[in-house]
């Protein structure tokens, strides 16, 4: 096994399919879990450094919440795109949004190479099997323009005796059962991105409630 297939901290036991069946059930009910993740996308979305005209994809959009605010900020000069893999999750996206969305898998990026100046994926990567994320990786690298740049957020792992505490119990509850929490599970994703070419990286640790969140800024 590649190093790079070690960086999950727990065993994948989440398929794409099981992924879609779990947010097409639960999807609607998702920002609930704004309580932990608020901080994180704040200021994900702050390094996304949007301006009027950029183009912009955004990965596993989940209710559409923050695309909302993405729109805002680039259309009507710009355009932002959504995919998502859950048919739930886009209809609760399209009813908050008129905007371009699309039902497809973030491993299988429906669009040309250098498409886009920004790409954006929050608590996505953190539900695909660890062996899928380099592809996921290489294709978010494909579609960025030169010069553009990525933001990604997952769970990582705790950096205070809490955070670590939280972690533990979180892993438990993985390996338990995956669903429980929503298949997501730490990770570090800072070398797998530098191995898939990603470079001049800031990354962060945001904790809230507990729960550390990581937010990378990377150039392709
Ligand atoms: C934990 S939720 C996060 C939603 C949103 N990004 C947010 O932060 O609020 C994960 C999202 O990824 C979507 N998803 C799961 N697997 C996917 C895949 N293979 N391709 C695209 N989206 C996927 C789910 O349907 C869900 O909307």
């Amino acid at each position: 096994m590649p190093a790079a297939a070690t960086k999950s901290l727990i065993q994948d036991t989440i398929s794409p399919t099981a992924a879609q069946k779990y947010y097409d059930l639960w999807g609607r009910h998702y920002d609930w879990f704004s309580f932990f993740e608020s901080r994180a996308k704040s200021r994900s979305l702050e390094l996304l450094d949007l301006q009027p005209g950029l183009s912009l994809l955004h990965v596993g959009l989940g209710t559409g919440k923050e695309h909302e605010w993405i729109v805002t900020h680039i259309e009507p000069d710009g355009r932002a795109y959504g995919l998502d893999l859950s048919l739930m999750m886009l209809q609760v996206a399209r009813a908050r949004l008129d905007s371009s969305l699309c039902q497809a898998d973030g491993g299988y990026l429906p669009f040309g190479h250098r498409r886009f100046d920004r790409l954006y994926a929050a608590y996505v990567i953190d539900l695909i099997p660890t062996s899928l994320i380099p592809v996921w990786l290489q294709g978010f690298r494909r579609v960025l323009k030169p010069g553009g740049c990525m933001v990604l957020l997952t769970l990582t792992e705790g950096v205070t005796v809490t955070s670590r505490a939280v972690v533990s119990l979180w892993k438990a509850a993985y390996r338990l059962y995956p669903l429980a929490c929503g298949g997501c599970r730490p990770l570090q994703l800072t070398d797998l991105m530098q191995q898939a070419g990603f470079q001049f990286m800031q990354d962060e640790i945001i904790i809230q409630f507990g729960i550390p969140s990581q937010v990378i800024l990377a150039y392709p």
